[in-house]
């Protein structure tokens, strides 16, 4: 049978207190909508319909995806009325319902409630709360089938007590939702069209409702304020460091590893200490390790590199064997070949460093094509900005360039030419050269410093 999952995300998300849309709130480095979708498209639907209101735009246009129609609800008189909108956009004989502010929702609990709608059954999935409160409560008649949901705020003090709850979603087919839909009404205590209502219709009227209990309480949990967001978060990231751990990574302190993207590939025997944030694809090869304070973004790092305290590391490679850090910044474009070495407050951009060369104090090396066995001294800039235009400094095999210097970049340092300490160089050096610019040292003798005046 043909399957169409609606995601509820109009909502206005007001206890956030934020301007962005709250299903735009990341998770994990990813808006909490794209969870969802990534789930649905698991299953891969014919159709895939998000119903938005606030934000419409801006949720919209968060996804480059062409799978998707858009629908809009102009206001929010409900979850009965989100989906009533939805429904004329659907073929599919089946109907799956999920929320986008739920993001964690798992594939085993809504493969279940998917294989138990047929013409004669419906599936609402449930959970048992910890807090059931503030959820709708879940009725079971004498069979042991769900008879009703009553919304919190409309629940009798012993219906209160149920700590089952609806998670919202529920699985239908469409022929029969469309009947129920419209005969649902807002005579409740919140004045709004409860999605809620179409499963009492249905045991009512059309069949079985089958309660379908999800594997944790934390795959249905929604996002309604930043508090949630912020637990959901921590819960997430622990169950990515469990994982990791299993693949056999080291992590120093699993509570304070955060991955906002994925580990592409694991080499055996990797250790990451405290606080360190993974962002984006991060490869790494064996035997690596990470030291405390480091953000790794979307970088491929290579067999046995150390990467030393408070590093950050952006779009860029790693060779074997390098040492980087601590406090140093790869920025974009960095490839660091291997047995390179990269010390303490020097920053790199769009260069290319050969096996064996070394950076090792404040340095800037930018738009670099560097050889290898090339030495920088502390405090060697490349001078790579003219003010409008960026230009390109080569730097040939086992070159030497003394402390303090400036490339005047576009230049070119022939292999094993030396620079000399202190130079400003802004014509290009010959192989095997020493060049030298900077004044001479003059002494003036017998010199007298002055002496102040009576
Ligand atoms: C809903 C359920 C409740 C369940 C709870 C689980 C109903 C009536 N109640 O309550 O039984 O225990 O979820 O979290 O369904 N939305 C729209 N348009 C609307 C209203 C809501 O798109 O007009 C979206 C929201 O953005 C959200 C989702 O639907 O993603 C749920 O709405 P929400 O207002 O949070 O419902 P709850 O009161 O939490
Ligand atoms: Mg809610």
């Amino acid at each position: 049978m043909s399957l169409a999952i609606v995601i509820l995300a109009a909502g206005k998300g007001t206890r956030m207190r934020s301007h962005l849309p709250k299903v735009l709130h990341p998770l994990g480095g990813k808006p909490l909508l794209h969870h969802v979708l990534e789930t649905a498209r698991s299953f891969s639907p014919d159709e895939i319909v998000v119903v938005t209101g606030h934000g419409a735009d801006q949720v919209r246009t968060s996804t480059s995806a062409e799978d998707i129609r858009w629908v809009i609800q102009a206001e929010q008189s409900g979850t009965a009325h989100a989906v009533d909108i939805a429904l004329p956009h659907l073929s599919s004989e089946k109907v799956l319902v999920l929320y986008g502010d739920v993001p964690l929702i798992s594939k085993p609990s809504l493969s279940q409630v998917i294989a138990a709608i047929s013409d004669k059954s419906m599936a609402v999935l449930t959970f048992d709360a910890l807090d059931p409160a503030g959820y709708g409560r879940i009725l079971r008649s004498a069979s042991g089938s769900v008879s009703r949901i009553v919304e919190h705020k409309d629940a009798s003090s012993t219906e209160l007590q149920i700590s089952e709850c609806n998670s919202g979603i529920i699985g239908i087919n469409r022929k029969a939702l469309i009947e129920l839909i419209a005969q649902v009404e807002n005579d409740n205590s919140q004045g709004e069209y409860y999605l809620t209502d179409v499963i009492g219709l249905y045991a009512e009227h059309y069949g079985e409702v089958i309660p379908v209990a999800a594997k944790s309480e934390q795959e249905v949990l929604g996002v309604n304020n930043r508090s949630q967001l912020a637990s959901l978060e921590r819960s997430f990231q622990l169950h990515q460091a469990e994982s990791l751990l299993e693949q056999g990574l080291g992590l120093a302190d699993k509570s304070r590893f955060d991955l906002r993207g994925s580990v592409k590939a694991l080499g055996h025997d990797c250790f990451i200490d405290i606080n360190c944030v993974l962002e984006g694809q991060i490869t790494l090869g064996n035997n690596v390790t990470i030291g405390p304070n480091c953000m790794l973004s979307d970088c491929i790092i290579g067999d046995n590199v150390s990467i030393l305290a408070n590093c950050i590391i952006e779009d860029s490679t790693v060779g074997s064997h390098a040492i980087v850090g601590p406090f140093a910044r790869l920025r974009p474009g960095t490839t660091l070949e291997s047995h390179t070495k990269v010390g303490n407050f020097v920053e790199t951009k769009n260069a290319n460093v050969a096996s064996g060369s070394k950076i090792n104090h404040l340095s800037y090396i930018g738009d670099t094509v560097m050889g290898s066995s090339v030495n920088i001294g502390a405090g060697t800039i490349t001078c790579n900005y003219d003010g409008a235009n960026k230009h390109k400094t080569e730097i040939g095999n086992n070159v030497f360039v003394g402390s303090n210097s400036a490339l005047v970049a576009p230049v070119k340092i022939g292999e094993n030419a030396t620079i000399a300490a202190g130079s400003t160089i802004t014509k290009d050096v010959e192989a095997q050269q020493l060049a030298v610019a900077r004044s001479r040292q003059v002494i003036i003798k017998g010199w007298k410093r002055p002496e102040k005046g009576k």
